[in-house]
């Protein structure tokens, strides 16, 4: 990292429950100052844990998601729009079907057209833009579905994804099923574009590719280095996401 990089705000958490918890309470702070806020949400396993939280803080403390607007990063081609497997599926399933969401609000890119790309470019921006952008890191440094390779000046398009992406995602697929070759996602820049943003990385899988987009060089081939030239990320991880991240990072 060059001296004029700015420095993310690093929370290293026991725990990946601790860790999810900690991301909750920070969408959860932030609808509650701005009830109308526009977030951006991401899928994955590491968000499974927000989301529970979120809808206990909805249940129990009265958070409420009604003012809401959301943008999701990502969504696979080719599925029908209630594939169980499909994005879509898993936020209503994990968010939007037990909280008191406004389904008019909440947007999903559309896998299943070429020229979405650009709508949905037009709709975040005739928002207001993203406030708060929520991010996982696949294991090749992918966020959303940048994998490496993907230019910092990308924008919401169609993808080809990773053969090792679709091997880690194989798992959210019914056994046999084949999965989807190509997916629609927010670009590097439209990430970039968000005023704030949180970083979930759990697990040892992450560490490397972790660290590499912290403390390694900014580049295409690991996506998620471009968030070192972002001046409001705050990563949150656990232990074991951490493990391999430069000590003078870790403060
Ligand atoms: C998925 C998603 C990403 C996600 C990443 C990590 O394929 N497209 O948005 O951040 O890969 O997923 P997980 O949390 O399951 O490790």
């Amino acid at each position: 990292m060059s001296s004029s990089t700015p420095m993310p705000e690093i929370r290293v958490f026991p725990t990946a429950e601790e860790a999810e918890i900690s991301v909750a309470a920070e969408l959860g702070a932030q609808l509650r100052a701005a009830p109308a806020s526009v977030l951006g949400l991401a899928t994955g396993n590491s968000m499974i844990g927000v989301y529970r939280e979120l809808v206990r803080l909805h249940r129990d403390e009265g958070l409420s998601f009604a003012g809401m607007t959301s943008f999701n990063l990502d969504e696979y081609c080719g599925l029908v729009a209630d594939d169980p497997s499909s994005f879509a599926a898993y936020m209503h399933l994990h968010l939007f079907d037990l909280v008191d969401a406004d389904t008019s609000k909440l947007h999903l890119p559309d896998g299943n057209s070429a020229e979405a790309g650009a709508a949905y470019e037009a709709s975040i921006t005739a928002a207001g833009g993203i406030e708060l952008q929520l991010l996982g890191i696949g294991r090749n440094g992918h966020i959303g579905f940048n994998e490496p390779g993907s230019p910092q000046n990308s924008r919401t398009r169609i993808v080809e994804l990773a053969q090792r992406t679709r091997e880690v995602n194989a798992a959210d697929f019914p056994p046999g099923a084949e999965v989807p070759h190509h997916a629609v996602t927010m670009g590097i820049a439209t990430i970039l574009d968000s005023r704030r943003i949180i970083l979930l990385a759990t697990g040892a899988a992450k560490a490397e590719a972790l660290a590499d987009a912290m403390s390694g060089a900014v580049r295409p081939e690991n996506p998620a280095s471009f968030l070192q030239t972002h001046p409001r990320v705050t990563l949150v991880c656990d232990e074991a996401a951490a493990a391999l991240l430069p000590a003078q990072l870790r403060g």
